[in-house]
């Protein structure tokens, strides 16, 4: 993924920027767009902050927005990328940067989050908008991915006064066994295209009242919003005189990326993206003995039982399955029908499916944007064809939307065996296999028998299933859902999935520990040396 990102990023050396009079057709320029000034950005942008803004490495002639008709071939604003030396130096920067956070008590940390939560408050709607503008998801589902960040700096504040260890019985007199937790040190962040403000507000707010340094790399596609993000914060860190290199930034490619996954000084590198990249950086990380945090691909089941309400199960499978135009990793992907409702249920979906309004992002009534790269249309196509070709009907959409923009149709496709390969391969767009199933046990074994295992959903009202569903016998998702659709999730509980979604947990719950390292200490403050085990070594 990062390759292709960064192919599609049409770098340029800094030398060959477009002279001025060319750049006057940025969006940024146009009264129009005069709000993308409000998030500091300008027609060129630095991509580079460790306590001050730089990059000298590489700029892209133009970010190209995928929003709609009215941002089409227009570029919103330059952006300069890292070199390896800029890296380099920003590490350096964070690691001095944590010396300073690391002496800071934790509800201090957490009082920093906390106005960093209030100043993304403040700007909410329009980075929402440049949200739109750059991925292309619809706006309210920008702002709310702004409100994701907002809730999990809420959560942190609450967490930076009570995390913390046990005190154990110890076995010897005298002695105190006790956890001691403390932050790794520096942690990077590499966050992909699809939720460009929410995961790397996850893992960072976490991650700082942990006490830990982050240096952050978002997907190319969308570094307008990881400059505009990093702005909001490096104003609250250096209006409370810490250095800003506590939430460095290096917008760039796969070069960076990897320099990431082999340096030693990342104590923790998280990773959001797909299963193939996030296998070759979990590999590299492993192999110097790093720890990874990874969230990686989906490939989420709705299970519908012939007891559930249908009032529930449509609009959930619409939301889960045509929201931010199938580009979550908890969209949902296989849709598992019993076969006495089998054609009730693709019926009454296809009419919902009728009714999404297809337009621009911005527009207030717009349910359904475009994809986010043309790379994600052919992916689209190709998808389509597979499924025809392994037996698939096409019973909604299935074809590319004649306007300008990168939009496909939202496509159900029936008839298709559970085990077809195409049904077992995420494809990021939105394409919903519709499986007919008879038993419980079965379609339980269906959902999981995929490689991944993110998100999954049943809807029922028979107690017993619901139970059997979260026990040992059901759902082996990291998500377990109930009469709720697959995406979704509240930041309040772990975010994450098992096998080859990479087993990382991030967000709420206790995913803090992922952040920090424990320390087993034993203070003896008696007189005696008695060992443990009743060893007596004399
Ligand atoms: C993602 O797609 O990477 O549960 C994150 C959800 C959102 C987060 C999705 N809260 O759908």
């Amino acid at each position: 993924m990062l390759g292709i990102r960064r192919a599609a990023a049409a770098l340029l050396p800094l030398r060959a920027r477009a002279p001025a009079a060319a750049m006057s057709t940025l969006l940024v320029s146009q009264p129009r767009y005069a709000w993308l000034r409000e998030l500091g950005l300008q027609e060129e942008n630095p991509g580079v902050y460790n306590g001050r803004w730089g990059g000298g490495g590489q700029v892209r002639a133009a970010a190209r927005p995928v929003g709609g008709n009215r941002a089409l071939g227009r570029g919103a604003a330059g952006l300069g990328g890292a070199s390896l030396e800029d890296y380099e130096e920003t590490v350096k920067k964070a690691k001095e940067a944590w010396k300073v956070w690391a002496d800071i008590p934790a509800p201090k940390r957490g009082e920093i989050v906390r106005q960093i939560g209030d100043a993304l408050r403040q700007k909410i709607k329009v980075l929402g908008s440049l949200v739109s503008l750059e991925m292309g998801k619809i706006f309210v589902e920008g702002v709310g991915e702004v409100q994701e960040y907002v809730d999990v700096c809420d959560y942190a504040v609450g967490l930076s006064r009570m995390i913390g260890g046990p005190i154990l019985p110890s076995e010897r007199p005298g002695h105190a066994l006790l956890e001691q937790w403390n932050p790794v040190g520096l942690v990077g962040i590499i966050t992909a295209f699809n939720f460009p403000v929410a995961v790397y507000g996850w893992n960072s707010a976490i991650a700082m009242i942990c006490g830990n340094a982050c240096l952050w790399k978002g997907a190319p596609t969308t570094s307008l919003i990881s400059v505009a993000v990093t702005k909001i914060i490096a104003k609250v860190l250096e209006d409370n005189k810490v250095p800003g290199a506590i939430c460095s930034l290096v917008c760039g490619g796969a070069d960076i990326g990897t320099a990431m996954a082999r340096d030693e000084r990342m104590d923790l590198l998280s990773f959001t993206g797909s299963t193939k990249v996030g296998k070759e950086v979990a590999l590299m990380v492993q192999e110097r003995f790093g720890r990874s945090l990874l969230e990686l691909g989906g490939n989420n089941a709705i299970i519908v039982f012939e007891d559930a309400d249908l009032n529930l199960v449509i609009p959930s499978a619409l939301f889960a399955a045509v929201g931010t135009a199938g580009q979550r990793c908890t969209t949902a992907r296989r849709l598992f029908l019993h076969e006495s409702i089998h054609d009730e249920v693709v019926a009454k979906l296809a009419n919902a499916y009728a009714q999404v309004r297809i337009g621009d992002p911005w527009d207030s009534d717009t349910l359904y944007g475009p994809l986010h790269t043309k790379a994600a249309v052919k992916m689209f196509l190709d998808a389509v064809e597979q499924a025809k070709q392994q037996g698939g009907s096409v019973v909604y959409g299935g074809k590319v939307i004649n306007r300008p923009g990168n939009y496909v149709e939202p496509t159900i496709v029936t008839g298709l065996p559970h085990s077809a390969p195409i049904v077992h391969t995420e494809t990021f767009a939105p394409i919903l296999y519709v499986l007919k199933f008879k038993e419980e046990e079965e379609v339980f074994a269906w959902n999981n028998e995929v490689k991944q295992g993110l998100s999954s959903s049943i809807f029922t009202k028979d107690l017993g299933r619901i139970f059997r569903w979260l026990g040992p016998k059901g759902s082996d998702c990291g998500i377990v859902n109930v009469n709720i659709p697959t995406s979704g999730a509240e930041i309040g509980g772990a975010f994450g999935g098992e096998k080859h979604t990479g087993g990382g947990r991030e967000s709420g719950s206790d995913s803090w520990k992922l952040y920090m390292r424990r320390s087993t200490c034993t203070i003896n403050y008696s007189k005696d040396l008695p060992l443990a085990q009743g060893i007596k070594f004399q």
